[in-house]
């Protein structure tokens, strides 16, 4: 059975003492529940990881790096490897946010590449993706995000993809207080389902966990994780508060 999994992309926000606050208020809320095969995962900055990593350790609560340079050591000032997530128990990785592409002209063809380096770590990738506002007026959503998909993913051996987690987030969604509709969300899901089934076959397919991304709050999370092809969410500015975030958690 695929996992649901609950992200929270902290961004360029929160500094140590914030950071150790929410963790704390987030590990302390979810403590009691009862969450059978459901990932809760926070993505603080670079550094913050090992602390908040530090005081996740005997929780439920996972820590993902928002970020991760392709090449494994050298000369790339400002930038983090995978072999220095590995070295601080950090096993998840965020790659391929629309902010990395827009801001940090993150290709496809970079992500490939990033992929492959988390990979050869086992790092498990939380790969994002997701058209623009444009592209879904022009009708040309599906091909776009197939496109993202194939030249990011399609290179990777089957026994692999077992380490992929998708988020679709459409960007004209993102932080804008613009949710997609529901449907909408499922019908990408069941489109993004097809393509891995058809590349990697069914198994993968139904074992991959499909998040969705792009102003999930506490007021509609459910209805959207409700959909069949839905298996969870990757949250941007509700997971900045405690009480948005785990109410987001128990919306499953
Ligand atoms: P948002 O961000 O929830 O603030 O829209 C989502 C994301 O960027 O992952």
């Amino acid at each position: 059975m695929r996992k649901k999994i609950v992200a929270g992309n902290w961004k360029m926000n929160n500094d140590l003492d914030a950071s150790i606050e929410l963790v704390h208020d987030i590990i302390l809320n979810i403590e009691n529940l009862a969450l059978d095969n459901t990932r809760v995962i926070v993505a603080p900055t670079f550094v913050n990881l090992h602390v908040v990593n530090e005081i996740t350790a005997h929780s439920r609560v996972e820590v993902a790096a928002q970020n991760m340079h392709q090449a494994t050591s050298g000369a790339f000032t400002g930038e983090i490897s995978a072999p220095m997530l590995n070295n601080i128990n950090i096993n998840t990785v965020i790659l391929g946010h629309s902010e990395r592409r827009t801001y940090f002209g993150e290709t496809d063809e970079k992500l490939a590449l990033k992929v492959a380096t988390a990979i050869a770590h086992d790092l498990d990738v939380l790969f994002c993706f997701g058209e623009q506002l444009e592209d879904r007026k022009t009708n040309n959503h599906f091909k776009v995000v197939e496109t993202q998909i194939k030249n990011a993913l399609f290179h990777i051996q089957p026994s692999d993809f077992g380490l992929i987690t998708l988020a679709y987030e459409p960007v004209w969604a993102i932080g804008t207080g613009e949710t997609a509709s529901p449907e909408q969300a499922q019908e990408m899901h069941a489109f993004i389902r097809g393509l891995i089934k058809n590349h990697f076959g069914n198994e993968i397919a139904e074992n991959t966990s499909i998040l969705y991304g792009g102003s999930v709050k506490p007021a509609n999370a459910k209805e959207i994780f409700s959909k069949p092809d839905v298996d969870g969410g990757l949250i941007g500015g509700a997971a900045l508060k405690a009480d948005d975030f785990v109410a987001i958690v128990k919306a499953f």
